[in-house]
């Protein structure tokens, strides 16, 4: 623990996908947030992953500078390191891990592994409006769906996850089918705006655990949908917004009802929506009115924390420095997330 009046200067890196991020904080407040996306994985329709470690290797060293400069600091004056270890492409986190690591050692700086989830789980915490404990908490990337239920910095509980298929993968895969190009959200979310959502009833499935979800029997009924009724690659600009809008609907249903159900269930003192599909403005709103009833506030970080960034790796990895937490630089990097890494409520 570091005992310390004064506030910390600390450097964050996060490199488990197609985003490069160096950010840098003053204890909580983001000084600087460098966010470089791997715009070239459009052209394959997802990320390829040797390409993305390349891309992270050319770019981490020089937007760490850049990071530096931003906040107008040395890089004695970092106080602590955190580095995102896991979930996400083995190649692509080892470039951040090990660049931090190294920092660490050489600079003989403390270093905190982060877990990206639990980066998502309180990016909330970056806004000025901070969320209230105990929260619920909905995490929707591209390769995570999960409702969680928070009572503190440390104790995490899950309460469902997806079976198959993650949210931003939902949209991913619908974009490919539709035509549209990767990633698949923000241009789903632009077509749907355009359409009408209650054109087409797409089913979305119950299930019986309560709190889990699936989303891959959606996206097989908007494949069967458009082999019914359309020619390959032939579908009219409006019936492909309706098509959007309709999809989407169904999917932000699924979310919000499951949602409801835990909110019906637990009491919370407030409700966040994290991960890059946190973007969406339909779930956004819709989730809003929901806590609305709940009398609790929703807080949904703004556009730059929704999808990958370092400020949450930098703040989590404050916070769990606040708490004791030093890790020693023989962490490795993990794809998914370990097994019972989050606590169940019995
Ligand atoms: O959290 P994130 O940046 O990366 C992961 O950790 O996965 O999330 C990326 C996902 C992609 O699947 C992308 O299609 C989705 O977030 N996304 C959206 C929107 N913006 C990004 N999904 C729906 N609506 C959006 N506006
Ligand atoms: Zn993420």
């Amino acid at each position: 623990m570091m005992a310390s009046s004064r506030k910390l200067n600390i450097l964050g890196i996060e490199s488990s996908c197609d985003e490069t991020s160096v950010a840098i904080l003053s204890d909580e407040e983001v000084k600087v947030n460098l966010i470089s996306s791997q715009h070239f994985h459009k052209a394959f329709g997802g990320v390829v992953p040797e390409l993305s470690s390349r891309a992270h290797l050319q770019i981490i060293k020089p937007l760490v500078d850049s990071a530096l400069q931003s906040a107008n600091l040395n890089v004695n004056e970092i106080d602590l390191i955190a580095a995102t270890a896991g979930p996400g492409l083995i190649g692509a986190l080892l470039v951040g891990l090990t660049f931090a690591k190294g920092l660490s050692y050489s600079l003989n700086k403390p270093f905190v592994a982060v877990n990206h989830i639990e980066g998502h789980i309180f990016s909330g915490f970056l806004m000025d409006k901070k969320p209230e404990f105990p929260m619920l908490v909905l995490v929707v990337s591209g390769g995570h769906t999960l409702l969680l239920y928070v009572e503190s910095f440390t104790e995490i509980f899950l309460l469902g996850s997806t079976v198959d298929d993650a949210a931003g993968e939902a949209f991913d895969k619908v974009s490919k089918l539709l035509g549209f190009g990767y990633p698949g959200g923000p241009q789903i979310e632009a077509s749907a705006m355009k359409g009408d959502e209650n054109t087409i009833k797409f089913p979305v499935a119950e299930l019986k655990d309560e709190y889990n979800f699936s989303f891959s029997g959606l996206k097989t009924s908007v494949l069967r949908f458009v082999q019914k009724n359309y020619d390959d690659e032939n579908i009219p600009k409006s019936d492909l917004n309706n098509i959007s809008a309709s999809f989407q609907k169904a999917l932000v249903d699924a979310l919000v009802q499951k949602v409801n159900l835990a909110l019906n269930n637990h009491k919370v003192k407030s409700l966040s929506l994290v991960g890059g599909v946190a973007a969406n403005q339909k779930l956004g709103n819709e989730l809003k009115n929901l806590a609305n009833k709940y009398k609790i506030p929703c807080i949904i970080p703004s556009m730059s924390f929704c999808g990958d960034n370092a400020a949450m790796i930098a703040l989590r990895g404050f916070q769990l420095n606040k708490s004791g937490v030093i890790d020693n630089l023989r962490v490795k990097p993990y794809s998914a997330i370990p097994e019972n890494h989050f606590l169940k409520l019995s």
